[in-house]
């Protein structure tokens, strides 16, 4: 099987929308991986798998790990790493060995950063030098001290103004598509016509060229809010918590295991020296 690149999903640009997930685990990325154009390894997954309160703390060792379960668990998506913070804002050099090594030790096609013109530079010089970068513009949760909470970007004329700007900026700088999350929906449509890339919409607008959703959110394992913009497709949080309270009960009555889940043997007599 041969895995779909970036430039296959670079040319969808108008065509048949571009499916994307965050994955984090090898298993998950198994059953994920037919349905997919593009597996995500988010650094999502401080919140979803490490239960911190935003993604800030996601370390670039974390990343490698998880990309690498990813790739091990899928053959034919496209597989994107995200740079976490502080691994790539400094410099398009420091840039360029965080991702280096991510790409190296993974395996993975590229790399998503977030930022706008500010690191139009850092993507120009990653993608010259054959890292292929995923660009990530409009709600930034690595920004979300100075934006001041989670909240959906847009309403404001000349914020708005900036997030076209900046989704300009990156996409001329060479990225092989966009990831924009929380903005108005006129704005996502009108970001999605002025790019030449392929626009990849999260709490953006039917209108984007692609949708990606949080793998947790959409299967109802993340608890612990629940955005507007996410969909529920099943509620494996539900079946979680009902499974193992019917274990719990089983092993308090005895109940589990029964006589099947036991191996054969030879009937022993109780030792007499035992205890
Ligand atoms: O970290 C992540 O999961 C993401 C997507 C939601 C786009 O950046
Ligand atoms: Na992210």
């Amino acid at each position: 099987v041969r895995r779909a690149t970036v430039r296959t999903i670079a040319a969808r640009k108008g065509g048949d929308p571009v499916v994307c997930l965050t994955a984090y685990t090898a298993p998950m990325a198994g059953l994920l991986d037919p349905h997919v154009d593009l597996l995500l390894v988010g650094d999502s997954l401080g919140m979803v798998v490490y239960g911190l309160p935003t993604t800030l703390g996601v370390t670039v060792d974390m990343m490698i790990a998880h990309g690498q379960a990813v790739m091990r668990g899928s053959q034919r998506a496209c597989v994107i790493v995200d740079l976490p913070f502080g691994s790539y804002q400094e410099s398009p050099q420091q840039a360029f060995r965080t991702a280096a090594r991510v790409m190296a030790e993974t395996g993975c096609a590229g790399v998503k950063l977030e930022g706008g013109r500010e690191m139009a530079e850092t993507v120009a010089f990653l993608v010259g030098r054959g890292i292929p970068v995923l660009g990530h513009v409009g709600l930034k949760p690595q920004s979300v001290n100075a934006a001041g909470g989670f909240r959906a970007h847009g309403r404001d004329p000349a914020e708005a103004e900036a997030i076209v700007e900046d989704a300009r900026a990156v996409a001329a700088a060479g990225a092989f598509a966009l990831v924009l999350e929380g903005t108005v929906e006129p704005l996502a449509r009108t970001v999605t016509a002025a790019v030449p890339c392929p626009v990849i919409g999260i709490g953006a607008s039917p209108a984007c060229d692609g949708q990606v959703l949080v793998s947790d959110d959409l299967l109802g394992l993340f608890g612990a809010f629940t955005p507007r913009f996410v969909k529920r497709y099943a509620e494996l949080g539900a079946q979680v918590s009902e499974a193992a309270a019917a274990y719990a009960a089983e092993v308090t009555a005895r109940r589990f295991p029964g006589p099947e889940h036991c191996f054969k043997g030879p009937a022993t007599a109780p030792s007499r020296d035992a205890g």
